[in-house]
């Protein structure tokens, strides 16, 4: 597989919102007692059989950076659910500490406590956890209800969400009347109102047909995207993992067995487990552009014009070069063809430049570019979130990654 060469490489510090620090829970009275096994070495079965004790989660640490999407994967019973619990103190860690925002939350007052839950971190059930007796707008607005927000405002605000997760025209109707993915908009549209930094999300789309679970995961991206928020995504499934998480944590039996992202992950499982899990795996889904993505061959500066691009095309051997300003901003690519009419006169350097060509960005999935593969007459620009060039994806390299 080929390094990616980033044309701008920004190193930068992470920005960590949510730390887990060696994090365990046990569930059962002689917790004492398991602990002393847990230290000797005994297998989780020998201690629940002797104490009674399941070791829920064991000694899991891992880092959430701000607005990015983590998730936690792993077979049912590994303790996904348990960990995601205790990050808004639903359960209380038998050992560990979790810091929001380098706070120990364990050392909150009670009044703290209530504020972090309704203000910082909201959680959204597979089960929906909806109130059948009251309409999606009421349920939207519950947790603002709770905060003592004012009718008005609190409806604006839940209609504002009500909108973001495409419910329009939905708001007074019964949530029974919904369908599955229907309602699990609505639980994430009143996990949004309260406008957290954090979104837990225990396997929310998991009770929802593949078709329903794929838009839902679209749409929750571009509300990501939109809205910037931090997600802990727990899933049981390795191609939502990969399609959806950043940085991944993979459990087994309790404990954190891997955290990496979805490319590394795939290319270096720990063990078999992992191995499992990723054999299981859509390839498609784990490769995203940055592993793909190479630096342009012809790369011009704006002002450098059609003479340059022609030089350099000529020495590359390539009849079209990729065009940024001073700041790397993309402008678009101008073809051989083209860069000669501009040198005859017959048209200016930006005429010349063809602009309205699909552009992607290092994080994109290869495979959602096949469609736009196949149509491209460029390799596609990859692009950061300020239209810089980062690098060009080719229509072999995307049509040949999945196999
Ligand atoms: N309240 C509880 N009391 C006793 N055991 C529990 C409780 N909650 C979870 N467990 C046990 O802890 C382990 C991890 O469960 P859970 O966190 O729900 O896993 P997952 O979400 O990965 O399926 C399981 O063995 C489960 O039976
Ligand atoms: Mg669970």
């Amino acid at each position: 597989m080929r390094k990616p060469e980033i044309l701008t490489p920004q190193s930068q510090e992470k920005d960590i919102i949510l730390r887990v620090d060696g994090l365990t829970k046990m569930f059962g009275a002689k917790k004492p007692q398991a602990r002393e096994m847990l230290r000797n070495g005994r297998s989780k079965e020998e201690i629940l059989k002797k104490t009674g004790v399941t070791i829920a989660v064991d000694d899991v640490s891992f880092e959430v950076e701000r607005g990015k999407i983590f998730s936690l994967i792993g077979l049912s019973g590994s303790g996904k659910s348990t960990v995601v619990r205790c990050l808004n103190l639903l359960l209380k860690p038998t050992a560990g500490h979790i810091y929001y925002e380098g706070e120990d939350i364990a050392a909150y007052s009670p009044r703290q406590l209530l504020k972090y839950r309704r203000e910082h971190i909201s959680m959204v059930f597979q089960s929906f956890g909806l109130l059948s007796h009251r309409n999606v707008l009421e349920n939207v607005a519950y947790g603002l209800e709770a905060r003592g927000i004012d009718k008005k405002t609190r409806t604006e605000k839940a209609m504002e969400m009500i909108t973001m997760v495409n419910l329009e025209g939905w708001e007074h109707k019964s949530t029974r009347d919904l369908s599955g993915g229907m309602r699990q908009r609505v639980g994430l549209a009143r996990a949004l109102a309260n406008n957290p930094d954090i979104l837990l999300m225990d396997e929310p789309f998991s009770a929802l047909d593949p078709l329903v679970r794929r838009d839902m995961q679209f749409e929750m991206l571009s509300i990501q995207e939109k809205l910037n928020k931090t997600i802990v995504f727990i899933t049981h499934d390795i191609d939502e993992a990969f399609k959806l998480g950043n940085t991944i944590s993979i459990m087994q039996d309790g404990r954190i067995i891997q955290t990496d992202t979805p490319e590394k992950m795939a290319q270096s499982p720990a063990n078999d487990y992992v191995r499992d899990f990723i054999n299981s795996a859509d390839k498609s889904q784990i490769y995203n552009v940055r592993n793909f993505m190479q630096r342009p061959s012809c790369l011009v500066r704006q002002k450098e014009g059609a003479q340059v691009a022609l030089k350099q095309m000529r020495a590359n051997d390539v009849s079209s070069a990729y065009v940024v300003n001073d700041r790397m901003k993309f402008m678009g690519v101008i073809t051989l063809d083209a860069a000669f009419r501009v040198r005859a006169g017959e048209i200016t350097f930006e005429e010349a430049l063809i602009n309205d060509m699909p552009s992607t960005t290092a994080d994109t999935q290869i495979s959602d570019l096949i469609p736009i593969a196949s149509h491209a007459k460029f390799p596609i620009a990859v692009l950061d979130d300020k239209g810089r060039l980062q690098g060009i994806i080719s229509k072999a390299a995307i049509l040949t990654s999945l196999t």
